[in-house]
């Protein structure tokens, strides 16, 4: 599936694409301002966890947005309506985004926003897709491991190729105002994400404020936060939440748990092929 293909298979979602694939191809002339802040993340990778870092930082105690579920207060750039106003207003406008590289905003090439880019190691990004799998209705359930490796290892899943995506944002990485930050990095240090993440989007916090928000993003608190987990009845018809929850691990490792030995180590041979010479380390258990 192309990466438009799979966008729209997400449709549902989001309510739609406006104006369709047309509106993706437009993107490259969406205008960005230099407050605007997009979180980017390959699927399965840490977006909403990092949508809700962003989210207290910068909606904490907002009287009209206090009670909105964190995707309408930061919308995602591929299903943004294009002449649509941001729901924050003009200022600091919040979006998350799965784009590949090669399709985002001219502005932001030019140096222009604050984008976050949050990576995964793959080998759990697939295993929690396989899950995601069983209880998000549009897609398939996953019964065959062995096909569903072959598809993430040649990008046929839903937000396209794993490698082209981190190697596209990493290897272009100096026409952006960007940060990297790892899945792993959040798990085993949040307090310094939260910092290193905060100063990145101009919030200076004192030290129990960002106490506050590392207490908030926890995976114990957020997996009984109805929101982060789209466990709404307003959601009862994109997932079907009796097969799993959305925060279901949480862990670093967990693909030790589902992928056998020779799985895993077809997995490394093409990590290794196609990720030669990138000076990027992932934590893998
Ligand atoms: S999506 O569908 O692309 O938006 O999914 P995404 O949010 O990128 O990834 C979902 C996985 O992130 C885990 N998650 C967390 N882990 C640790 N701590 C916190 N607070 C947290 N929030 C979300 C979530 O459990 C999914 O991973 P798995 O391995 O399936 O548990």
């Amino acid at each position: 599936i192309s990466y438009k293909g799979s966008v729209f298979l997400s449709k549902y979602l989001h309510g739609g694409i406006p104006g369709g694939l047309a509106h993706l191809d437009n993107l490259k002339n969406f205008q960005i301002r230099d407050d605007d802040v997009f979180i980017v993340t390959f699927p399965k990778s840490g977006t909403t966890w990092m949508q809700y870092i962003i989210y207290i930082l910068f909606e904490d105690g907002h009287p009209e947005l206090a009670d909105n579920a964190t995707w309408n207060v930061m919308p995602w750039l591929e299903y943004a309506k294009p002449d649509s106003k941001h729901p924050r207003g003009e200022n600091s406008r919040l979006y998350c985004t799965h784009l590949p590289e090669h399709m985002a905003p001219q502005g932001l090439k030019d140096n222009k926003g604050k984008v976050i880019y949050v990576m995964r190691n793959p080998k759990d990004v697939l295993v929690s897709y396989v899950h995601f799998s069983n209880i998000f209705r549009t897609f398939d359930t996953v019964s065959n491991l062995d096909q569903i490796l072959e598809d993430f290892l040649s990008g046929k899943v839903h937000g396209g190729s794993w490698f082209d995506h981190v190697k596209g944002w990493f290897e272009r990485k100096d026409e952006y105002n960007i940060l990297f930050v790892s899945y792993e990095e959040m798990k085993m240090d949040l307090r310094s994400v939260v910092r290193k993440v905060s100063e990145f989007v101009g919030k200076s916090l004192s030290d129990e404020d960002i106490d506050k928000v590392v207490d908030r993003v926890t995976f114990e608190n957020m997996k009984t936060d109805s929101k982060a987990n789209y466990d709404i009845s307003a959601m009862d018809m994109v997932f079907d939440m009796s097969k799993g929850k959305f925060l279901r691990k949480g862990t670093i490792g967990d693909w030790k748990n589902s992928l056998t030995v020779a799985q895993s180590e077809r997995f490394d041979q093409v990590y290794q092929e196609r990720m030669q010479g990138l000076p990027l380390q992932f934590i893998w258990d």
